[in-house]
């Protein structure tokens, strides 16, 4: 899949997630692979187009991450099309906004998903973002701000019209929150309605879930948040069943390697030890997953109260793990007695 002349591929994209997918969460996608495209968390236009420092380090890239996207969000047209300058010039290959948001902070200030109410306002800055960046521009939405009112279709139709040159369709409404009942069809819809790519997201966490997307709806790629979080092997997972690429071996040594490397990138980033314990410990609880006595990891990451301990404490769990794999039947038996 190509957006203008972005090549995504495989047509697989990290989803942008706030608190999750700054520079390291990226890193560690990109390190396992299969995944085609990354994208940064959503940063405010403002922000960005002023400089802010916060705002600027969510927006840092690596040098060789390239395709990546960055996000903008906010309400004024002049200051979305300014902070989309600033992510160009920041090296973003694609600049993304966001529609989609269901949060109150946002929303309340007619950023994210209430746009969808707006389309009027929609589509002044879909204009003033489009008129601002060389780079492609892309919009991600929801399909609608409630059942009664899934206007993705329509909304979508009218970003292409203004220049831009995909969508990503979250099949969720702004009402669902993160609930609501599966439905597909109005992705599908708005693949039928667009000549530009459409991009399907929600729910996508193995490769039954991808090629039921990719069936149902005939869209062009997929967006994956939450399942990688739990699962990052899951691009690799799907482009080999689905595309081309290596099989995937997830086995406890490879966690082991995943959680600690992505532990010492988050140390090396964060300037306070507790800020980094804090956000290994949202990312690494799901890691447990799948994993023989996962339930006493989880335990261990949440419960330590140092880098230092919690690193230990998990060397020590996969080195009863390994012992465990290796036939011995009581290698977790202090602990489950405990
Ligand atoms: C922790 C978290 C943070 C999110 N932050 C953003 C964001 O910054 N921008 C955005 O467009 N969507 C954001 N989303 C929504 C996701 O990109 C995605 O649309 C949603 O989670 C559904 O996809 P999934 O089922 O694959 O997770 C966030 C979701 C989560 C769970």
């Amino acid at each position: 899949m190509h957006i203008r002349d972005v090549a995504v591929d495989p047509p697989l994209i990290l989803a942008p997630m706030e608190g999750v997918t700054d520079i390291t969460f990226r890193r560690l996608v990109r390190g396992i692979g299969g995944v085609g495209l990354v994208c940064t968390e959503f940063i405010p236009a403002s922000g960005l187009a002023e400089d802010i420092e916060r705002c600027r380090a969510l927006a840092e890239l690596d040098e060789d991450e390239h395709p990546v996207t960055i996000q903008v969000y906010g309400r004024e047209p002049e200051a979305l099309a300014a902070g989309a300058r600033a992510a160009q010039a920041l090296g973003a290959d694609i600049v993304d906004l966001n529609m989609g948001c269901p949060s109150k902070k946002v929303c309340a200030h007619s950023g994210g998903s209430a746009l969808m109410k707006e389309p009027e306002l929609a589509r002044a800055i879909v204009r003033a973002i489009r008129a601002a960046v060389d780079v492609p521009f892309t919009v991600k939405m929801r399909s609608g701000w409630d059942p009664a009112h899934k206007n993705a279709p329509e909304l979508a139709w009218m970003c292409q019209e203004e220049g831009a040159e995909a969508v990503t369709v979250h099949w969720r409404t702004r009402a669902d929150l993160y609930g609501g009942e599966r439905e597909l069809d109005t992705v599908a819809e708005v693949k039928r309605r667009l000549s530009i790519p459409v991009v399907f997201n929600g729910d996508i966490v193995d490769v039954d879930s991808a090629r039921e997307a990719f069936v149902h709806t005939g869209c062009d790629a997929l967006m994956i948040g939450r399942g990688a979080i739990r699962n990052p092997w899951v691009f690799q997972q799907i482009r080999h069943a689905l595309f081309d690429g290596p099989a995937v071996v997830v086995d406890a040594s490879e966690k082991e390697r995943v959680l600690l490397g992505y532990f010492d990138a988050i140390l090396h980033r964060f300037r306070s030890e507790k800020g980094a314990l804090g956000r290994w410990k949202k990312i690494s609880k799901h890691f447990t997953d799948g994993l023989p006595h996962g339930a006493l990891l989880k335990d261990d990451v949440l419960h330590a109260q140092s880098v230092a301990e919690a690193r230990d404490r998990v060397a020590a769990f996969f080195e009863r793990l390994r012992a465990w794999e290796a036939g011995d039947a009581d290698a977790f038996a202090s602990r489950l007695a405990s």
